[in-house]
């Protein structure tokens, strides 16, 4: 039976990430589309693994069987006063191809675990969703994460377009569905 794990993402995972991420129905609804196009090229991918990836300490690399298949980050906030250190943002991306199989729960599980048990002073993880992307608020949903409302006109594209985006948060005493 093939087994999920997470890791750290090594230089040597960059031919399968661009496998995987350079796919237009994958970035379709994520930031990374930002950063990495369908049409990167590998020297630009290794630039934004040795400037992102690599050394970041929560991008961890979603494996199948040991390979890199999808990502899950945490970023920690500190914020401008100190009163945001209660909070992190969770965000995710899996390989078309394996889409549909829980994965993406299996690896948030995961992450809410060692995030709640690493930084004690966490009490909330949240998720910004595009309003469109119901496969993202089902796995959310799964894990137990609650809808908190719409953020609308939250973001505005360079073409103009406003993006709506569900917020959804799980806190550290809420129960991790299985
Ligand atoms: C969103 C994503 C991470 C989900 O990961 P996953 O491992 O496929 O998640 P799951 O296996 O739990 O499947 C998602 C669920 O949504 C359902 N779903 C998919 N499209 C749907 C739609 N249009 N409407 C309603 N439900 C939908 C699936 O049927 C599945 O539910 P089921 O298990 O009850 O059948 C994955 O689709 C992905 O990588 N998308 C591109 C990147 C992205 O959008 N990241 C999230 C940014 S917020």
């Amino acid at each position: 039976m093939s087994k999920i794990t997470l890791r750290p993402y090594q230089l040597s995972d960059v031919d399968d990430f661009m496998q995987w991420a350079c796919n237009s129905e994958v970035l379709k609804y994520i930031l990374l589309q930002f950063l990495i196009k369908v049409n990167s090229s590998r020297e630009e991918v290794v630039s934004y693994f040795k400037q992102v990836v690599i050394n970041h300490p929560w991008y961890q690399a979603i494996c199948l069987d040991g390979r890199a298949i999808g990502y899950v980050v945490l970023e920690t906030q500190a914020g401008k006063y100190g009163i945001d250190r209660g909070r992190a943002e969770v965000s995710y991306a899996l390989g078309r191809e394996y889409w549909g199989r829980g994965i993406t729960p299996i690896a948030l599980r995961m992450t809410l675990s060692s995030a709640f048990h690493k930084f004690t002073n966490l009490v909330r993880i949240e998720a910004f969703v595009r309003l469109e992307n119901k496969a993202s608020e089902k796995a959310l949903q799964k894990v137990g994460f609650s809808k908190e409302g719409v953020l609308r006109q939250y973001a505005v594209l360079a073409d103009g377009e406003c993006l709506d985006i569900s917020m959804y948060s799980i806190l550290s005493t809420d129960p991790i569905l299985n």
